[in-house]
């Protein structure tokens, strides 16, 4: 895992972050594609908190790195995918990427301050209907 996400990003951030979540963070959603026993896709969602609402159960979603020979063969998708589906079953309401815009939204995402406002609705207890509460995305 780290030496995929450090092949694909341009720093060492993302797979330094990698390293750092699967010690620290708990629960850890830690999903990987292979193919030939080769890790080829990667992404992860760890707990993340909303400032002043200590209550909301939120998880984010980073890093995400498919190889780029294996790109755009729906690989990500169904990391993400996965991943969300994951989160649910771990009783989290939301969550929440930094990402392209272009791409997340596909999944549910949908831009922060929506996001913000599902989540008030909510938290309220009120049932809205064909909406998905489990995704968020925030633009970069
Ligand atoms: C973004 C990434 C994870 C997508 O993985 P993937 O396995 O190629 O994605 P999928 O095959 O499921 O989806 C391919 C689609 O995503 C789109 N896509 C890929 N990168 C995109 C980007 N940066 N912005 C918008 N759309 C993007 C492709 O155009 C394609 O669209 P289409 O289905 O309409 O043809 C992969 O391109 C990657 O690892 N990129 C480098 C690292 C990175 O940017 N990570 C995400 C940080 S938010």
């Amino acid at each position: 895992m780290h030496a995929l996400n450090a092949s694909v990003f341009e720093s060492p951030a993302e797979a330094n972050l990698v390293d750092t979540l699967q010690k620290q963070a708990h629960p850890v959603v830690s999903l990987v594609a292979e193919n030939n026993d080769t890790v080829v896709g990667h992404t992860m969602l760890s707990p993340v908190s909303l400032s002043g609402h200590p209550g909301l159960n939120i998880m984010g979603l980073a890093p995400m790195a498919v190889a780029p020979a294996h790109q755009n063969k729906v690989i990500g998708s169904a990391l993400v995918r996965t991943g969300l589906e994951r989160c649910k079953e771990l009783g989290y309401g939301a969550v929440v990427v930094l990402g392209h815009p272009g791409y997340y939204p596909r999944f549910g995402f949908f831009a922060l301050s929506t996001l913000w406002y599902r989540l008030r609705i909510r938290r309220a207890g009120r049932s809205v209907h064909g909406c998905r509460v489990t995704t968020g995305l925030s633009s970069r």
